[in-house]
């Protein structure tokens, strides 16, 4: 791992710090009791929140390197998959334990992104780092560490990135969801900004567009459960495969996060986890489907009291089915807020495109407070091409930016 090194920092100060990959239990929960004090909020205490963080570390997800699918397709690249956690030391802290010197702390989840190239025809499919946790710890901000930890970070991508000519870590991604606005453009992350939707208004939803459009969907809703809808994932990826070669006009450089049952287990782990704060039973419900593979899986956000709609998929292609079918999963959401009492929905604006579902969206303007919609999204999205697709990121299309691949 880098080595300690000194660097002027922005209030005159040397700064002799050094950057750390950790996979010490220890330090790691060190560094999530730390962070608890910021994303604990206010039903988990630190402890709580550090345990739900170790859970999610050790989902499918967080370990996706030990995946055995993972290391037949990738081999000895699966390595690189999954949760990685790191530390900056500033080396002029006395030395009096293992966590005596650490400063700031991030993590990265490692999936599988698609891109294509400009100038190439081929989806091909790369490792993508997702950065979170980004955290300075209290007494030790403003001195420029979070800045001097996140170029590490990028440096240690970008010389993996160099490493090796097979397009998996050539052609890799960084990006992350900024609670601090555009604090990571001075690290070298473009932003994307998506807007967030809430609607409160559920009754006059469901009268409006769920009933009067969901009429033509009459055939049995199937409940999606924990991990049982690996089907329904298999038709999102080759939506998104298809998507993507319509997209491409071998101009722009086109990425997504690669969709997998993992992902929503991750999701999942978390809803459970929280739920215990709010209710005796574990929700079993966490999506909704229609007897042509029409979907949308929701996310419990317990704290917030709100359904978080992580992805809808629909079969059909025609603006009118789209509605139609839109108008049934809805309502089945609907349902899932009063069965568990949370009171709105939130989705981001690209999972439920404008264009695609034109009624939708009117009978919002027409049902629902103005400030409610578009609204700012306060987890900005932001990406950072490797060294050898610098050239194109002025031209990078990221599709399918929704809450589903946020960390
Ligand atoms: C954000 C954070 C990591 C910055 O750490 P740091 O070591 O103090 O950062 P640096 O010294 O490199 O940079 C300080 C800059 O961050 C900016 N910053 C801090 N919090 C910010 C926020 N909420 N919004 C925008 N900018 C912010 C400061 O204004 C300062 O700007 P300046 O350089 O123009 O004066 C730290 O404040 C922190 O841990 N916050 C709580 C956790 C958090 O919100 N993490 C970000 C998750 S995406």
């Amino acid at each position: 791992m880098a080595k300690g090194n000194h660097k002027i920092n922005k209030t005159g100060m040397t700064l002799s710090v050094k950057f750390e990959a950790v996979d010490d239990p220890e330090v790691i929960r060190f560094t999530h009791l730390q962070n608890g004090s910021t994303w604990s909020g206010e039903y988990l205490s630190r402890e709580e929140y550090a345990d739900r963080e170790h859970i999610l570390g050790q989902s499918e997800l967080g370990q996706l390197h030990k995946s055995g699918d993972h290391i037949d397709r990738f081999e000895d690249n699966a390595k690189h998959l999954g949760i990685k956690h790191f530390v900056l030391k500033d080396l002029t802290l006395p030395e009096t334990s293992k966590t005596s010197q650490i400063v700031a702390s991030c993590e990265t989840m490692n999936r599988v992104g698609w891109v294509m190239v400009p100038g190439s025809e081929e989806i091909t499919p790369v490792l993508t780092a997702c950065v979170g946790g980004v955290f300075t710890l209290k007494h030790h901000r403003g001195r420029g560490y979070a800045k001097k930890m996140i170029d590490q970070l990028n440096h240690m991508y970008d010389s993996l990135s160099e490493s090796s000519d097979d397009p998996f870590l050539k052609y890799m991604t960084i990006d992350l969801y900024s609670e601090v606005d555009e604090y990571y453009s001075r690290n070298g992350f473009v932003s994307y900004h998506v807007p967030v939707y809430e609607i409160h208004q559920l009754a006059a939803l469901e009268t409006r567009y769920c009933d009067a459009l969901g009429q033509a969907n009459k055939s049995p809703v199937r409940t999606l459960g924990y991990n049982d809808y690996e089907d329904l994932v298999e038709l999102q990826r080759q939506q998104f495969r298809k998507q993507m070669v319509e997209y491409n006009d071998g101009s722009k450089f086109l990425f997504t996060v690669k969709p997998t049952l993992e992902t929503y287990m991750w999701f999942e782990d978390r809803d459970i986890f929280v739920s215990k704060k709010f209710h005796e039973e574990k929700p079993i419900r966490f999506g909704a489907a229609l007897s042509d593979g029409s979907h949308i899986v929701w996310h419990h956000s317990w704290t917030s009291h709100s359904l978080y709609i992580i992805k809808v998929y629909i079969a059909t292609g025609e603006t009118q089915n789209a509605d139609n079918a839109l108008a049934s999963l809805l309502k089945e959401a609907v349902k899932e807020c009063h069965l568990t009492k949370l009171t709105y929905l939130e989705f981001w604006q690209d999972e439920i495109p404008p264009e695609t579902f034109p009624v939708f969206y009117s009978t919002l303007r027409q049902v629902e407070s103005g400030h409610n919609l578009s609204k700012v999204n306060h987890s900005l999205s932001a990406i950072r091409l490797s060294p050898s697709c610098q050239k194109y990121k002025d031209e990078c299309l990221w599709l399918n930016n929704t809450k589903y691949c946020w960390f």
